[in-house]
């Protein structure tokens, strides 16, 4: 697929590290010309200076993506920096290593988790489908998990925000199929990313720990593949799908 980017703009949220820094840089080896959106600049200017290395187009747009002012302002930045949006892969999001009983679920936790992993990313399509709209088309990936296939116990509301994920992904597709629009789901199993060997510690020792039928966790490059091939011409039936990249797990 190398070049098959060339002249568009792919936006990438929470694109500091792991998944969507993998995916940044996938798609701009593709030569899309990369929004890198993340709530810390550090991580996220270092991700355009990797694109920028490897002879890649990309800018840093801070926000953060649980407010919608700095959504709004996130997909204006790209369009006054590269004139338009095409593919958008809303990543941020995350479990945030808490494993509770739903029982001992706070209310401040659940509103959290379920503003990070779902309210953010209606906000993401509310000002980034407008501009496709306008432009005849373009492709959204939202970021799931296989736990909106598969629950996990112990981690109930980022299990409802995730399958919240998929349903609302899915009215989207059915909402926008006739503008151009696709949207699908990424439902990645365990990824080895910095929070993995912590993860499997906590869900190891209860009653379900994460199967993985290939023996080894997926690579953050493996989830960027994924996201850039359901972005790409060779996806243009696919709509409203979701997407398992979980090395055969849901397949037990
Ligand atoms: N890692 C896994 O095993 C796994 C499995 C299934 C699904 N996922 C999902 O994939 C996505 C990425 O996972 P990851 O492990 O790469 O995440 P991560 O925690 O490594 O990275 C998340 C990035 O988002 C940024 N971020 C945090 N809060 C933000 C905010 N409010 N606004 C903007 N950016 C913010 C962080 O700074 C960080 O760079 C998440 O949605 C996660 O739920 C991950």
């Amino acid at each position: 697929m190398t070049g098959s980017f060339t002249g568009k703009v792919a936006l990438v949220t929470g694109a500091g590290q792991n998944i969507g820094r993998a995916t940044a840089l996938r798609f701009a080896a593709e030569g899309a010309k990369v929004a890198v959106v993340d709530i810390i600049a550090d991580t996220g200017n270092e991700t355009v200076g990797m694109i920028k290395q490897r002879g890649g187009d990309a800018i840093f747009v801070q926000a953060d993506v649980t407010r919608a002012r700095e959504v709004e302002a996130m997909v204006a930045a790209t369009v006054r920096a590269f004139g338009r949006l095409d593919c958008a892969f809303n990543n941020a999001g995350g479990a945030g290593q808490y494993y509770v009983p739903l029982v001992d679920c706070t209310e401040e936790k659940w509103a959290w988790t379920i503003a990070f992993n779902l309210t953010s990313v209606w906000l993401c399509m509310k000002y980034e489908i407008p501009q496709m709209v306008k432009q005849g088309g373009g492709a959204i990936v939202n970021a799931g998990s296989l736990v909106a296939l598969a629950a996990t116990p112990l981690l109930g509301a980022y299990t409802a925000a995730k399958g919240g994920v998929l349903a609302l992904s899915r009215a989207a597709a059915l909402e926008y199929a006739k503008s151009g629009i696709r949207v699908n789901v990424t439902c990645p199993g365990a990824i080895r990313t910095h929070k993995h060997e912590e993860s499997m510690r906590i869900l190891g020792a209860t009653a379900a720990p994460p199967a993985m039928p290939m023996g080894r966790p997926g690579e953050p490059r493996e989830v960027a593949d994924a996201v850039v091939w359901l972005c790409s011409d060779a996806a243009s039936f696919v709509t409203g799908t979701a997407f398992t990249i979980d090395g055969g797990a849901f397949a037990q």
